[in-house]
């Protein structure tokens, strides 16, 4: 039985004793709803993954109420001290090297002498970061492969989400942002966009001074969940970059594109942005082909284009796990 609470005091406080206990609560963050789990509490990472049927290779995002918390667990170059007072709190991940003696379960970051992390915006991540006072290891709170859930009954739904296989859930309405964050690490020394997200490369870009590289797609060895091919896939076959509906399929539309439903009427990508899982989730629903109107691959076009091919990508065989 998987408890719903809201964002008031109450349950704030029921979120964060649940959390102290090694239980797992799914948390609204500004970008989708985060599964998170007690980051020091090894047992309860392992049930993050469970609960996900996450492989266990992929490590997770730690999130942290300011930049103070942060350098506690990871060490900050002068760029990444740039990008984190530019971007946090906010939709940005940074990959860096974890702080020896940093108290973190090793299985977030699946060994590795790096860690993810993330200072959420969102009032209510904020809170219950706070009210726990530890760190939150969060990774969407779906399950592994499926769609992001971008409002607490997506999170909550016994199939499509992990109702029943968590605590608790904790309730703040839609997530404004929509789409994960944008995480960079540095490859080589240089900053490297592992996955495109809330904010845009070119923001990015711009408050570094210089570019971004995209590092080569390995899905022997993924590093972000942009690496293995499907991902946020839906039940139902996608088709992309479509401008009429074929028989029997579903349009989803986008600008002069009108579909039955539309990721933004006025072409507005912020707006699409916020919208995407939820209407993948609604069409979904529907158990018909989906077809998606073309949108444009600059600013957050970069990350809805990037969720729709893999939610239109070929599955892997049954039984093959996908990232989450
Ligand atoms: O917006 C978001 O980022 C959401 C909310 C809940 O904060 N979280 C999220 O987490 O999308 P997740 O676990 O679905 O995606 C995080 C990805 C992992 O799949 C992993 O590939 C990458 O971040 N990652 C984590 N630690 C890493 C590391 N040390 N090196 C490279 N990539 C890493
Ligand atoms: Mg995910």
């Amino acid at each position: 039985q998987t408890l719903i609470l809201g964002h008031d005091p109450a349950g704030v406080r029921a979120a964060a004793e649940l959390l102290s206990q090694g239980e797992l609560v799914a948390i609204p963050t500004e970008t989708v709803y985060g599964l998170a789990g007690d980051a020091r509490n090894a047992q309860a990472v392992a049930r993050i993954y469970e609960a996900k049927g996450r492989p266990s290779f992929n490590p997770l995002i730690v999130h942290l109420p300011d930049l103070a918390a942060a350098q506690r667990i990871a060490v900050f170059d002068k760029a990444a001290l740039d990008l984190a007072t530019a971007f946090w709190p906010g939709a940005l991940t940074l990959v860096l090297p974890l702080r020896p003696g940093a108290d973190i379960a090793s299985l977030v970051t699946a060994g590795l002498d790096t860690v993810a992390i993330r200072v959420p915006a969102h009032p209510a991540a904020q809170k219950v970061l706070r009210a726990f006072g530890g760190p939150l290891a969060a990774p969407s709170a779906n399950p592994s492969g499926r769609i992001s859930p971008t409002t607490a009954a997506h999170a909550a739904d016994p199939e499509d989400g992990l109702g029943g296989r968590i605590a608790a859930v904790l309730d703040a309405g839609a997530c404004p942002v929509g789409v994960e964050s944008t995480i960079v690490s540095w490859v080589d020394g240089q900053p490297a966009l592992l996955r495109p997200g809330g904010i845009a490369s070119e923001e990015i870009e711009a408050a570094l001074g210089r570019p971004l590289t995209q590092p080569r797609i390995n899905t022997d060895a993924p590093n972000a969940p942009g690496q293995l091919t499907s991902h946020y896939a839906p039940r139902a076959d996608v088709r992309l970059n479509a401008d009429a509906a074929r028989p029997g399929e579903l349009l989803i539309g986008f600008g002069p594109v009108a579909g039955e439903m539309t990721l933004s009427e006025t072409g507005d990508l912020t707006e699409a942005a916020a919208r995407l899982f939820d209407l993948l989730h609604r069409a979904d629903a529907r158990g018909v082909p989906i077809a998606v109107a073309p949108v444009p691959e600059h600013g957050l076009g970069a990350a809805i284009n990037d969720r729709l091919r893999r939610a239109a990508a070929p599955r892997q065989g049954s039984g093959v796990a996908r990232a989450g």
